[in-house]
């Protein structure tokens, strides 16, 4: 548990929308909050973060982000304890990945001590919009992207860094329906499927809406060579139960760190749970259908948290899932991340990250 303290130049807005957020009613994303920060890299340098009002930011069209694509972002989660704090969730692990993505795309890493002493002044100034209900918490978006406007093929030398932030409920409202990709691919190995940038998402699109015109909620990714081996949701990891073992593809460089699988991995095996990460061949999840020694899947994600899979499609066949029920290891999972997040239960990994207000 870490406790951090804030001087960071603030702005306040004289105009806030949080009276008109329906907090009962919390669409992913829909609603950002009131403040934000933003800071600049010139000349090797960041500047100063600063929180100002949330709203548009001056840019030139010919910003090297729009046409070259460094642009890196974060996905992590506020939550209230039950004492009234308010707890950022492993913010240090989210950090952390943040820097490797855009080491990756030669863009300029951000200190920690910037990172958390942003996040902590703009939590305060809007701890306001951090939603109370079960299952809801504030969605936190650091980015970054190169702001120098030059048309020229070139990595940039100028850059901002902004978070902002959104008061979430679930992502899915029910239990999904993936198709298993084996024509398309979102990455490879050597590619940039580890890191959080902009591209990997953009890329997925094309082969989602597809799978969505085909009554498929999302594209279960599989691996560029063989298409034979499962990677990732795109927007989540994904995880198996097979013959009462928690199975997780292995991460590779195609493979997104994802904080949330991390979490219920270290969790399951806490628990005394088999546990495996490991290659999973659509082979093994086909004989694992007919045998129905599969008996759960799921996505687990920041956004998504823990999400139900009900159906995975591969070679044009329908696969099934039991509905999940109490003794579901999803929901134990599920529940365990709540109760630590929200300080129902002991944090004894240190992943709760406290911002007194
Ligand atoms: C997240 O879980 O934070 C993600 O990044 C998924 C999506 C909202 C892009």
């Amino acid at each position: 548990m870490e406790t951090m303290t804030s001087p960071i130049v603030i702005e306040r807005t004289g105009n806030s929308r949080l009276r008109e957020i329906d907090f009962n009613n919390l669409e992913f994303g829909k609603h950002i909050s009131d403040h934000m920060i933003v800071a600049d890299w010139n000349k090797g340098n960041w500047s100063e973060p600063k929180v100002v009002p949330y709203g548009e930011l001056r840019m030139s069209p010919s910003i090297l982000a729009l046409h070259y694509g460094q642009a890196v972002f974060e996905g992590m989660k506020a939550f209230h304890m039950k004492d009234g704090t308010i707890n950022i969730f492993r913010p240090q692990k989210h950090h952390d990945r943040f820097n490797k993505s855009l080491v990756r795309m030669c863009m300029p890493t951000i200190p920690y001590e910037m990172f958390m002493m942003s996040l902590r002044a703009l939590i305060e100034v809007d701890k306001d919009w951090v939603p109370t209900g079960e299952g809801s918490a504030l969605y936190i978006r650091p980015l970054v992207f190169a702001s120098e406007a030059r048309l020229g093929v070139k990595v940039s030398d100028q850059y901002k860094f902004v978070i902002l932030t959104s008061p979430v409920g679930p992502y899915y409202s029910k239990p999904l329906r993936l198709k298993i990709e084996e024509h398309f691919t979102r990455t490879a190995e050597g590619g940039t499927g580890f890191a959080k940038c902009a591209g990997n998402y953009g890329g997925a699109f094309y082969p989602t809406q597809l799978a969505k015109q085909e009554g498929f909620d999302q594209v279960l990714w599989t691996d560029h060579k063989e298409h034979q081996y499962v990677d990732e949701v795109g927007m989540m990891n994904v995880m198996f139960v097979i013959d009462g073992t928690l199975v997780t593809p292995e991460l590779n460089s195609a493979i997104l760190d994802g904080v949330t699988r991390d979490s219920i991995l270290k969790i399951a095996r806490e628990m005394g749970l088999k546990v495996e990460e490991r290659r999973v061949s659509l082979d093994e999840l086909e004989q694992a259908f007919i045998s129905k020694s599969i008996t759960e899947a799921f996505g687990a994600g920041t956004a998504a948290v823990v999400a139900p899979v009900a159906i995975v499609n591969f070679h044009g066949t329908d696969h099934h899932l039991p509905p999940i029920d109490a003794s579901s290891i999803q929901l134990k999972m599920k529940h365990a991340l709540l109760e630590i997040r929200t300080g129902a239960k002991p944090d004894t990994h240190g992943w709760n990250c406290i911002v007194r207000v």
